[in-house]
């Protein structure tokens, strides 16, 4: 590849290249691994690979697999080096990264183990360093690492680099991070029991591979991988130390690029076509940069701003700041489901039919309550047919002291009722299981069953707030979540089917669905595939012509003013409903305390968040609020129901 960026990668410090989807990403990374393997067989030498774990990896392993059984392409010769490993679990723990790669990767091609390293995590303290060293040494010994592979988190680290790595770092234990151990908190049913140290490669470490590969998907790592990308190299984004390294290379879908300004300010890196989402863009970044009304946005604002173009394009300054004022205006609405008799030539939603039938679609218990609880609330007030279906029931994320509680209020209760012997044979059971548990073992099929129903009273309470018929709160519990474990979903037929015999049943006017799309291995992205694959099976029928379909946003990536379509503003009062609902999801409490750069408990992150749109609007010259919901409108183009049967 030619090493000289494009006008339109004049920002960015590491190449990279951005696919419409991580599928295609993998096939290209893939390929080229697949060739430097089997060149090196061709000359008699070993292939060195650097390995990552996470989910961020995952396809690309199975798409090795596939060139293993598919097309002969033999691991014989590969030796691997993975970047870490977390410190106290032993290799045959299932959240352990050695784990991780026979689960993966290793057990299906037919890599001799004796060329497999992966760190040991259950080395002694005091023998720490010299085991790093250790490792370091076999790494040269091997002839160095030919393609690393990367992965990225949302602190910035590679590898388990946290902020404050030095760009010299060498094989080390550390510590993690908090937001790390956060986004782990899942894999180990609890924040409490994810280990707080690991031993990984060091920064310098992963430089001195000579070919570094770095993969990222989804919305939610946009933001980093900008800093990483286009930022100065500092250790407080340990990636952006990768800019250092001649042969490095990023490899991204759309969703994990939308930061980088060849897609957030297109017009700073050559002309563009000022479509109508553009020029709203362009006027609202403008506005915001400057910290100014739209309607007090001057000719040399733009001028200044490299937007000369744009008043050539579309006129006068002034005639352009009412434009998109107005626009802006038209996405508040009060009336998530239309205003019965109003004219609605301006509004987000028709007036017509007055009572609608809505679907919400929450992928876990909690999730569509933090993105858009006040807007159910005012659709039940305002009478529409409201169904909200919990895809799955969220069993996994119930820490273990849960259902002690829940035991323990039971046991109490039977014991002084007429006492039911038989649910006290199944509570013991439980009890016992609770008990004899190691920190990490998975949970029995009863056990998973006990922590859903937990979660299960929880959705019906919060439900309750807000107003909802408890006959229209449907658990679908479809089978790729209650049969899999976080990372390792399947989905199946069947769970495609639930979801389209629903919106079938239903025939809804609107529904309601997470947009988190690209996050390929979430509970999120896969129910939202599963919702895109019902909407492509639908699409020529009347009802699903003229359904919306309206995209509420996670806590991690709230829509920018610019990509709202409605905005639904919340008094205080219906802020504190919204507040009340979420509490009721008390499982879901993390001991993280919440500042503004570190997401603490979630529904800390919401009200920030909905607090946070409606400064954004006030900002800009609009009517001041509480606090709004946000919701994007669904575009062709970002609901592409791929690889649903290989989630
Ligand atoms: C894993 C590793 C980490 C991950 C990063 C992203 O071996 O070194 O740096 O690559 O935390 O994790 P995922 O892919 O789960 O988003």
């Amino acid at each position: 590849m030619d090493n000289s960026p494009t006008e339109a990668e004049q920002y960015e410090r590491i190449r990279t290249r951005v696919f419409r989807s991580s599928d295609e990403a993998v096939r290209v990374v893939a390929a080229s691994i697949a060739r430097l393997i089997r060149e090196r067989q061709e000359e008699g030498r070993n292939a060195v690979l650097g390995l990552a774990t996470g989910s961020t990896p995952l396809k690309l392993y199975r798409e090795l697999i596939r060139l293993h059984r598919e097309e002969g392409l033999s691991f014989r010769s590969v030796v691997t080096f993975n970047l870490d490993e977390y410190y106290g679990l032993p290799p045959q723990h299932p959240e352990s990264y050695r784990q991780f790669m026979e689960v993966q990767l290793f057990k299906h091609v037919d890599i001799p183990t004796a060329n497999i390293h992966v760190p040991d995590g259950m080395v002694s303290r005091l023998g720490v360093f010299e085991y790093c060293l250790e490792y370091e040494r076999k790494i040269g010994d091997a002839g160095g690492v030919d393609v690393q592979l990367l992965g990225i988190g949302r602190t910035g680290h590679i590898g388990f680099n946290e902020p404050g790595s030095a760009i010299e770092s060498r094989t080390r234990m550390v510590a993690l991070d908090r937001l790390t151990r956060r986004d782990a908190a899942r894999d180990f049913r609890g924040e409490a029991n994810v280990p707080e140290y690991a031993i990984t490669m060091g920064v310098g470490t992963i430089l001195q591979a000579r070919e570094l590969t770095l993969l990222a998907w989804g919305e939610s790592k946009a933001s980093i991988l900008r800093a990483a990308i286009e930022g100065s190299q500092t250790d407080t984004v340990p990636a952006s130390f990768l800019q250092r390294h001649s042969n490095c290379r990023c490899y991204i879908d759309e969703a994990a690029a939308s930061e980088l300004t060849r897609f957030r300010s297109p017009w700073k890196v050559g002309p563009v076509e000022w479509a109508p989402p553009t020029v709203r863009k362009a006027v609202v970044s403008l506005a915001s940069d400057l910290k100014k009304a739209v309607l007090r946005l001057r000719d040399e604002d733009y001028a200044e701003n490299g937007l000369a173009p744009l008043l050539v394009e579309t006129g006068s300054t002034y005639s352009l700041n009412i434009r998109i004022f107005n626009e802006l205006q038209h996405t508040i609405t009060g009336w998530p489901g239309g205003k019965p008799n109003a004219d609605d030539s301006n509004r987000p939603v028709p007036a017509e039919p007055a009572q609608k039938r809505v679907l919400v679609f929450g992928p876990e218990p909690l999730d569509a309550e933090l993105g858009m609880a006040g807007t159910l609330h005012r659709l039940v007030r305002h009478q529409h047919d409201v169904t909200f279906a919990y895809v799955t029931s969220g069993n996994l994320g119930v820490p273990d002291n849960e259902a002690r509680m829940a035991i323990s209020l039971l046991n109490e209760l039977s014991v002084n009722g007429p006492g039911d012997t038989r649910g006290n044979n199944r509570l013991e059971q439980l009890a016992q299981e609770l008990e004899q548990k190691a920190p990490f073992d998975e949970d029995s099929p009863g056990l998973r069953q006990f922590k859903g129903l937990i979660r299960k009273a929880e959705a019906r309470a919060s439900c309750q707030v807000l107003g909802l018929d408890v006959s229209k709160v449907l658990f679908l519990d479809l089978p790729f979540y209650e049969l899999g474990r976080y990372r390792q979903f399947k989905t199946s037929d069947q769970d495609v089917s639930a979801i389209r015999d629903l919106c079938q049943r239903i025939q809804p006017h609107q529904i309601y669905v997470t947009g988190s799309g690209a996050e390929p291995s979430s509970v999120s992205g896969i129910s939202f595939r599963l919702v895109a694959a019902a909407f492509e099976a639908w699409s020529a029928e009347a009802w699903m012509k003229g359904c919306q379909i309206w995209l509420y946003p996670s806590s991690e990536r709230p829509w920018t003013t610019h990509e709202i379509d409605m905005a639904v503003p919340l008094s205080p009062a219906e802020l504190a409903v919204k507040l009340d609902c979420l509490y009721h999801h008390r499982s879901q409490r993390s001991q993280t305390p919440f500042s503004e750069t570190q997401s603490g408990e979630s529904w800390q992150q919401a009200e920030h968040n909905n607090r946070a749109t409606a400064q954004y609007y006030d900002r800009l010259g609009l009517p001041e609020y509480e606090a709004m919901e946000s919701f994007r409108r669904h575009k062709e183009s970002e609901l592409r129901p791929a690889s649903i049967a290989s989630s």
